[in-house]
Parts: C-alpha cells; sequence; structure tokens
C-alpha cells in the first residue's frame, strides 16, 4: 500500500523510531519474543548486552526499571568529585534502608543502589579494584570451574577495562602497572588532582616499610600494601557501564533496551530437560499500569542486583517455601537459600584535623571556592571536580600471623594475598554523621573496611507486590571476627599516622577520633558509626542458589550474572568483580548456545 499523503508525517516517525532501540514504553517493543532477555542494564546487565548482541544473528531484549543515565537532570552524575551527594535520595536511587542495625546503633540505614542505566556503576565512588587471586580461586573452589581463578580469568581482567591518563595529565609512570591492563571499554585512570596528603602517604610507606610497604599496582591479583587509586574515571568524567557498554552499542538493531519498566517477576514456560523452564519475564511500569510479557527463545538472565535479583527470584516462586506460602506465592522450586547470606563490608571512618587549608574540605565551607572549581570542570574537565574524592591512595593489609587475634579466630580471607581489612587515605573530613561535624579547618581521614567479613544477613520479600521493597539485613558488625579485624585495623591506621611523615602537619584527633584510645573505646565508636561500604553480595550466591556456571538451580532458562553470585564477598570495591564475571559469563551463555 502506498502511503495516502496524510499518512506520510506518521509513517516516518514510526520508521525513525523503529530504528532506535532505546524505549521508554513496553507497548513500543518491537516483539514479545527475543533470543535472549536481561533484567537489569546495571554493571552486569550492560557488559551483557553489549557481549551478547555482536552476534547479530541473535535479539536481545534488556529491561531496566530505571531511567536514562543521558540528559540534563543527570549532568551532576558524570562529576566525579560528587559521586558521594549526586545521586543518595534522587529518582537515579531505589531509596532502600535496611532494618535496624542491632550491632550498629540499632537504627536503619540508607543502602543506596543505582537506579539508572548502568545500574551502581552510574551512582558509585568510581574506585576501580579487582580484589585477590585469591578471591576468584576460592570462587573457583566453590563453584567447580577452573574458569573462575585469577590466572583462568585473565583475558576477561584484560578484555573489560583499560588504563588511560589523569584528568592533570601527570606522568603516571610509577603509579600502576601497564602489565596489569587491556585495551577494553571501562576506561580507568589514577588520580586527576593532587592532594597536600599524597606526598606523606608515600613517605610512610618508606618509614614503615614492613607494615605499610609501596605496592605499585594493587589490581595485579595481589592488592596488599599501599598504592595509588585507580578510578573509573577518564577525561575527568565518570565512566559507567552505561558509558562504556552499553551506549555505544544501542546504534545496533538487534539490541532493544526498555527503561523505566520493571521486571515484576519471572513465569514458567512449561519443562525442559525434566526442570521447570523460566523463560518468560512479565514487567510493568508501576504497580497500577498494565503487565507486559517477553519470552526468550534462549534464556533469561537477572542482572538485577544483590537486593532486587533475590527479589524477583523470590516474587517467581523461587525460595523458602515456608517464607513464599506466608505471602501467597506458589512455590516452584523450594530453596531457602534465595536472599540468604548477603554479606557486606562494615565501615568505620576516623578524623584528624591538619596544618592545611588545601584540602577538599574549603568546598563545604566556602561556596566560592566550590562554584570555582565547578567552573573549571565545566571549561575543560580538570582541577579538584575532575578527581575521585574518596582518596588517591588506599591499602589493603593483612593482620600479622602472629597477632593474638589468630589464637581466638581461624583466619576467613580466601588466602595470602587477600587483605583482612582496608585504609583509604582521605583529603577530606569523613563521617556517617552530621555530629561533631566541624565548620572549618582541614582534615584527614581514614576509613576502615573489613574486607572478609563473616556477617551474614538477608534480603527477605515483605509482601508479595514487586513495588515494595524488600526487607534487607547486612547484619554489619554481627560477628566478634569482625569487629576483632575491625579493631585491628584501626590501630593500624593510628600507627600509620603515628608515623613521622605525619608530625608537625596533623594538630589532633577530631572530636570523634579522640574516642579511640582503648579498645573498648574503638568497639563502642565502631558500633556508633560503622555503616556500609554499599557492597552487598551473595543473596544467589554460587553453590547454593547458582550453579558453577550461574544457571539457577533446579531450573532451566535461567541465569544470575550480578554481585548476587559470590559466594564470598571480594576483598575489593565490588564493581570491578562484577565486570570481569559478567565478561566471562557472556563467554558461557554464548557457548552454551553455540550451534
Ligand atoms: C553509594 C555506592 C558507592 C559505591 N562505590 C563503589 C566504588 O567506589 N567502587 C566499586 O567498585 N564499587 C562501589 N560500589 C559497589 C558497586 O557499584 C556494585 O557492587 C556494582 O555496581 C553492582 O553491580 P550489579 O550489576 O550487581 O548491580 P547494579 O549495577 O546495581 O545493576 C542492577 C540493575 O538492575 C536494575 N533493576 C533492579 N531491579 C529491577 C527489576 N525488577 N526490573 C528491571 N531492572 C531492575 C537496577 O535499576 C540496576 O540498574 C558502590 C555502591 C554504592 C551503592
Ligand atoms: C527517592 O527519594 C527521593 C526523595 O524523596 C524521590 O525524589 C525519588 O523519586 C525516590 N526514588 C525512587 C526510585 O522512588
Ligand atoms: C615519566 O616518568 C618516567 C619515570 O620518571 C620517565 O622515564 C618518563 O620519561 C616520563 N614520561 C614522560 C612523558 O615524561
Ligand atoms: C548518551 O549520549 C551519548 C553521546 O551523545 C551517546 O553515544 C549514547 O548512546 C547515549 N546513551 C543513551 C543511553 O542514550
Ligand atoms: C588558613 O587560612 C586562614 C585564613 O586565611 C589563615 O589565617 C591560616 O593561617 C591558614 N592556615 C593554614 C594552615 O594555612
Ligand atoms: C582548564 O581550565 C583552567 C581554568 O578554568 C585552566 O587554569 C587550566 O589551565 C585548563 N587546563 C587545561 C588542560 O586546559
Ligand atoms: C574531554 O573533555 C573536554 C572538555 O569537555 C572535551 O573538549 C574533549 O573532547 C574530551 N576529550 C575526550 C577524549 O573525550
Ligand atoms: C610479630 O612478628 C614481628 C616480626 O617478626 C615482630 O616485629 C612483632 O613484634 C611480633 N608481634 C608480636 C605480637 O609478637
Ligand atoms: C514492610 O511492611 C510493613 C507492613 O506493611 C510496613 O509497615 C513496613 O514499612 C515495610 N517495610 C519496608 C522496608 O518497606
Amino acid at each position: 500500500m502506498i502511503p495516502t499523503l496524510s499518512l506520510l508525517p506518521l509513517f516516518f516517525l514510526l520508521a525513525k523510531s523503529a530504528l532506535a532501540s532505546l524505549f521508554t514504553d513496553p507497548s513500543q517493543l518491537r516483539s514479545t519474543t527475543y533470543d535472549y532477555v536481561v533484567v537489569g542494564a546495571g554493571t552486569a546487565g550492560s557488559v551483557l548486552a553489549n557481549r551478547l548482541s555482536e552476534d547479530r544473528h541473535v535479539r536481545v531484549l534488556v529491561i531496566e526499571a530505571g531511567r536514562s543515565d543521558n540528559g540534563t537532570d543527570v549532568a551532576n552524575i558524570r562529576i566525579p568529585f560528587n559521586a558521594p551527594i549526586a545521586t543518595p535520595g534522587t529518582p537515579f536511587d531505589w531509596n532502600y534502608t535496611t532494618v535496624n542495625q542491632g550491632f550498629l546503633n540499632n537504627q536503619p540505614e540508607a543502602y543506596p543502589r543505582g537506579k539508572v542505566l548502568g545500574g551502581t556503576s552510574t551512582t558509585n565512588y568510581l574506585v576501580y579494584t579487582r580484589g585477590a587471586s585469591n578471591d576468584y580461586d576460592r570462587l573457583a573452589t566453590v563453584a567447580g570451574d577452573d574458569g573462575w581463578t585469577w590466572d583462568n580469568l585473565h583475558p576477561y581482567i584484560m578484555k573489560h577495562s583499560s588504563f588511560v591518563a589523569s584528568a592533570d595529565g601527570h606522568n603516571t609512570s610509577g603509579q600502576f602497572d601497564p602489565a596489569w591492563h587491556g585495551n577494553g571499554p571501562l576506561r580507568t585512570s589514577a588520580p586527576g588532582f593532587p592532594t597536600v596528603m599524597d606526598s606523606r602517604v608515600m613517605e610512610t610507606t618508606q618509614t614503615l616499610p614492613d607494615e605499610f610497604p609501596f605496592n605499585v599496582d594493587m589490581n595485579s591479583g595481589n592488592p596488599l600494601g599501599v598504592g595509588w587509586t585507580q578510578s573509573a574515571i577518564a577525561n575527568g568524567t565518570r565512566q559507567s557501564a552505561a558509558t562504556a557498554f552499553l551506549g555505544p552499542v544501542l546504534f545496533r538493531s538487534n539490541l532493544d533496551v526498555l527503561i523505566n519498566t520493571q521486571v515484576t517477576r519471572l513465569i514458567q514456560t512449561g519443562r525442559a530437560s525434566g526442570k521447570p523452564d523460566f523463560r518468560s519475564v512479565e514487567f510493568a511500569q508501576s504497580a497500577t499500569s498494565p503487565r507486559y510479557r517477553a519470552t526468550a527463545r534462549r534464556e533469561v538472565i537477572l542482572s538485577a542486583g544483590t537486593i532486587a535479583t533475590p527479589q524477583v527470584l523470590l516474587l517467581s516462586g523461587i525460595g523458602d517455601r515456608g517464607a513464599l506460602s506466608r505471602l501467597g506465592i506458589r512455590t516452584i522450586i523450594d530453596n531457602p537459600h534465595v536472599g540468604n547470606h548477603l554479606q557486606d563490608h562494615p565501615f568505620v571512618p576516623l578524623q584528624w584535623e591538619v596544618n592545611s587549608n588545601e584540602t577538599f574540605d574549603q568546598f563545604s565551607y566556602n561556596p566560592d571556592a566550590a562554584a570555582a572549581a565547578l567552573d573549571q570542570w565545566n571549561s575543560n574537565h580538570t582541577g579538584p571536580f575532575s578527581t575521585n574524592p574518596i582518596a588517591n591512595h588506599l591499602a589493603f593489609l593483612r593482620i600479622p600471623e602472629n597477632n593474638s587475634i589468630w589464637e581466638q579466630f581461624e583466619d576467613t580471607s580466601s588466602g595470602p594475598h587477600a587483605p583482612h581489612y582496608e585504609i583509604a587515605f582521605d583529603n577530606l573530613y569523613i563521617s556517617t554523621s552530621v555530629e561533631n561535624r566541624p565548620t572549618s579547618g582541614g582534615f584527614l581521614s581514614v576509613t576502615l573496611i573489613v574486607t572478609s567479613p563473616t556477617s551474614r544477613g538477608y534480603v527477605k520479600l515483605n509482601s508479595s507486590n514487586p513495588f515494595d521493597h524488600p526487607l534487607i539485613d547486612p547484619a554489619l558488625l554481627s560477628t566478634d571476627y569482625d569487629m576483632a579485624i575491625m579493631v585491628e585495623a584501626i590501630r593500624a591506621a593510628q600507627r600509620f599516622v603515628d608515623a613521622s611523615p605525619w608530625s608537625g602537619f596533623i594538630i589532633s584527633p577530631s572530636v570523634d577520633s579522640a574516642q579511640t584510645t582503648t579498645i573498648d573505646s574503638i568497639i563502642e565508636y565502631s558500633r556508633r558509626r560503622g555503616a556500609t561500604s554499599d557492597h552487598p553480595t551473595g543473596t544467589a550466591q554460587v553453590g547454593k542458589v547458582v550453579n558453577g556456571d550461574l544457571t539457577v538451580k533446579d531450573v532451566s532458562g535461567l541465569r544470575v550474572v550480578d554481585a548476587s553470585i559470590f559466594p564470598y564477598v571480594p576483598t575489593a570495591h565490588t564493581q570491578a568483580p562484577v565486570y570481569i564475571i559478567a565478561e566471562r559469563a557472556a563467554d558461557l551463555i554464548k557457548a552454551a548456545h553455540r550451534n
């Protein structure tokens, strides 16, 4: 049929939108059947969207609950310095809170998660750390699959990222090891703006080399020591799974990305190989809007993250029978591990006033200084706002074997390269509380993280409504072991700042840190100021919920690829581990459906 003149504009409009692959309403979808349906365009989901759609003969649908990472209202997300303030309590965050943390101050904790293309990689603090080789070797052991060892993951470690110039263009020779960096889409870099802490941290690695040795590259599989922070920043701008993996392939005609739409459950499509087959997904834009369905010819991949992945499994009848029946959900697979074993890194900050007005604290006191820094970033993406505000140096450290805590506890780290704790050296006052917050002066903060915790919590449904938040309990600092490590970490940090390079520069401990002079007061302080590092993992873990190839146990057509699969939280800020496992998962998926 030849369109009549009056229909022509509409025809062209339709033809144009049919080329675009970013959809904002389920009614726009071009099909209800795809080869793969990926749930969540977050850190892992964006990698899968990119790699699976490399084969132009397969059709991929990605469904993301959040919005696009492009547009004027999200400009703030791109500025590295604004990472801690840009998204909490905005539509770009899920706004989860935990149940009361009984081993902290008995209050609920904010539990941020990105709700946007790129997921939490679009809203996180940008730190890029891979963890210890032993972490991956232990994953391989639990999975019964040698493909997950550090050595065998090498191609994926090199494939997903690259190392580029810092925002200030300084010579980064000696600040990283090029041998450990590949040519992949996610661009990372060394700090982009020098701070007054840098030379003192480096000198301390020379005055106390036994306890705090310098490590030229903590992303070599051996993170132990003190090194320069690597961040997902290029050209002074945030790099996320959306900017690196998803945005650049949106033009592919075999990739459909549907945003502003939440998957409400997975639907059993029958049985295959004697197991319930889960190849259909149901989705909607709100609790009251119409529900749609799409079906995967090959498989559905859940990449909704550590909180939402178990939530979707539970809503689909995969979980603890008793808990599901209390909510009126029919159990298809009875597995009490779904949502259980939530693990996170507990976090405690300490601060010291220093003899400098040049710390980043000036931006909280002086609006003109902040405006000038923002102007500079806007003009050419340089200056203080181009860098990671968290720290120019990190330390990953082990507690020595002759420490008396090993008389009481068994070492739970994955091996000799795995740290027990992490210290970040921060160029500003960092606290989890507004209490005692200074209004003048410059500060050094050190923030401590227990990297191999034994505390375990859960994610549970609170109702059968997919638009209600689940109950989340990371059970932070709930074991004596985790607290014992935190105490050792704080004492190590205190030894670090007692070293000679800091004398004359440190004026005094902050009001808060002055309260950490004895073991008892450190414990009391840690419970009062402890918080999350935002690294939840383990709620759909290998061995308990998914098999070694990340397929969901006892069902067919369904796999999980995101931070929920780790049986032990890696000794790292968790984005790089997620990128690495997602790269291998993409190859596992392709191999499973070859011919
Ligand atoms: C504040 C903060 C700071 C952090 N800082 C760092 C850091 O500096 N360095 C670091 O390495 N790590 C950091 N992390 C952790 C790291 O970012 C995460 O571990 C990692 O990004 C998780 O990846 P993921 O793929 O598992 O989940 P996500 O990236 O969260 O992706 C899940 C996606 O699924 C979507 N989704 C959820 N439910 C549904 C549904 N039902 N239907 C459709 N879509 C859905 C979500 O909106 C999201 O886009 C930080 C985390 C936070 C919260
Ligand atoms: C999070 O809270 C903020 C502030 O109340 C709100 O504007 C935003 O829409 C919320 N985000 C979501 C995803 O509901
Ligand atoms: C960077 O520093 C290294 C070591 O000091 C030096 O060998 C190299 O020439 C420098 N590179 C440039 C571009 O100046
Ligand atoms: C965002 O904008 C960039 C640059 O215009 C583009 O390459 C990318 O595909 C866009 N991403 C999305 C999700 O629209
Ligand atoms: C900080 O600035 C104030 C006001 O300009 C000045 O009096 C003080 O000496 C400065 N302190 C340091 C440590 O530079
Ligand atoms: C960036 O702009 C600032 C002024 O805003 C200027 O001082 C600086 O030299 C510029 N840097 C580059 C690399 O252009
Ligand atoms: C880096 O940012 C500047 C300033 O916005 C821009 O002009 C330049 O094109 C960017 N370079 C790259 C490689 O993205
Ligand atoms: C542990 O061993 C180190 C190195 O031999 C030694 O310096 C330290 O004093 C020992 N600590 C204890 C508690 O024995
Ligand atoms: C769980 O449900 C109860 C009862 O509806 C409600 O009061 C509570 O706020 C919910 N909790 C969360 C975390 O949403």
